[in-house]
């Protein structure tokens, strides 16, 4: 194999995702995060009848998808930007299956340039090189009462009002260049200290302002409860609570039958409110074997839904 065949990104509890779309034999799977063609090179293999439109808003990605994907040439349809826009445009009676693995992607995360980590020598984020705003526009225009309230929603940090304070006065010497200055200005105001980076959450936090992250769920999330795609089954894999809750919220909604208040004595709704079914009320998880060999794997849960036929 070719170096530049080796997919930079292990897909995650991909056993499990093939085995939740079993169900799934023909018409359209959706990825809207495509990435690396993962999970999706494996279903095309596992489900020949399934014809594939992946979305990817990262140019990189969709470049070594598009190489990867060429054996089932004939099958497949990429589409480049935020999910959220790309799905408007996408015929949902004969979407059978929809997949989204959020977050970032190990190469992402890997290639120092693109800035998502802590040593990097740029200050960037950004999913969509071709987007105009990343982490530097973060770091360097927001005030003190922004950055104290992404820190504290997106990263459910502790120390928010320490170190966004620290920002300010670091940026009224010099703006702040690189996520490696960035992660030392942190690391020297953080008083908690624990096993992880004492940067991460805040890291976590820019990235998912720079992206969207939040907004691109929950508006996935709302374009589903529109289309009603139906029978189809949706698999969404998240990496941490803020992501997850989202999803269980909207799933555990989807499923009540019964929608009157909490304090009716009866029910008076008719019962049959559900607009499909959660295949698993637990979040499935990686097996150590697989934590093992991909530590990423450790934070993912995958959710699966079912809508009605
Ligand atoms: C975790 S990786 C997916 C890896 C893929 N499942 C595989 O096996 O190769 C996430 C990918 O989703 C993309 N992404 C994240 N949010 C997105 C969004 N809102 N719209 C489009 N792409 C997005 C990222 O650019 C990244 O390439």
């Amino acid at each position: 194999m070719k170096k530049s065949q080796i997919a930079p990104h292990t897909p995650v509890l991909l056993n499990e995702v093939i085995k939740g779309l079993e169900g799934v034999k023909e018409g359209v799977f959706v990825d809207c995060t495509v990435g690396y063609a993962g999970h999706s090179s494996k279903i095309l293999e596992k489900y020949p009848k399934l014809q594939l439109i992946g979305i990817d808003r990262d140019d990189e990605a969709l470049e070594f998808s598009a190489k990867r994907l060429e054996p089932f040439t004939n099958r497949v349809k990429l589409l480049k930007g935020r999910f959220s826009e790309q799905l408007k445009e996408i015929d949902f009676s004969s979407v059978t299956a929809l997949l989204a693995d959020f977050g970032v992607s190990s190469l992402q995360l890997d290639k120092r340039e693109r800035g998502f980590n802590f040593d990097s020598p740029t200050l960037d984020m950004r999913m969509d090189q071709s987007s105009n705003f990343s982490a530097y526009d973060v770091v360097n225009s927001y005030s003190q009462e922004m950055l104290e309230e992404i820190f504290k929603d997106y990263g459910e940090t502790k120390e928010h009002k320490r170190v966004a304070k620290a920002i300010i006065e670091e940026r009224k010497k010099k703006p702040i260049e690189s996520s490696k200055e960035l992660s030392s200005i942190i690391q020297k105001h953080t008083r908690i200290k624990g096993k992880i980076h004492p940067a991460t959450l805040y890291f976590q936090a820019i990235r998912i302002e720079v992206n969207r992250e939040l907004e691109e769920i929950k508006d996935l999330l709302n374009l589903l409860e529109e289309k009603q795609p139906k029978g189809a089954i949706i698999a969404l894999i998240t990496f941490h609570s803020l992501e997850d809750r989202l999803v269980k919220q909207r799933f555990r909604k989807w499923s009540k039958s019964c929608i009157c208040p909490a304090d009716s004595i009866r029910c008076s709704c008719g019962n049959n409110n559900n607009i499909g079914k959660e295949l698993n009320r637990k979040p499935i998880i990686a097996t150590t074997e697989e934590i093992a060999c991909n530590l990423r794997s450790r934070s993912a849960k995958l959710r699966l839904f079912r809508f009605n036929d």
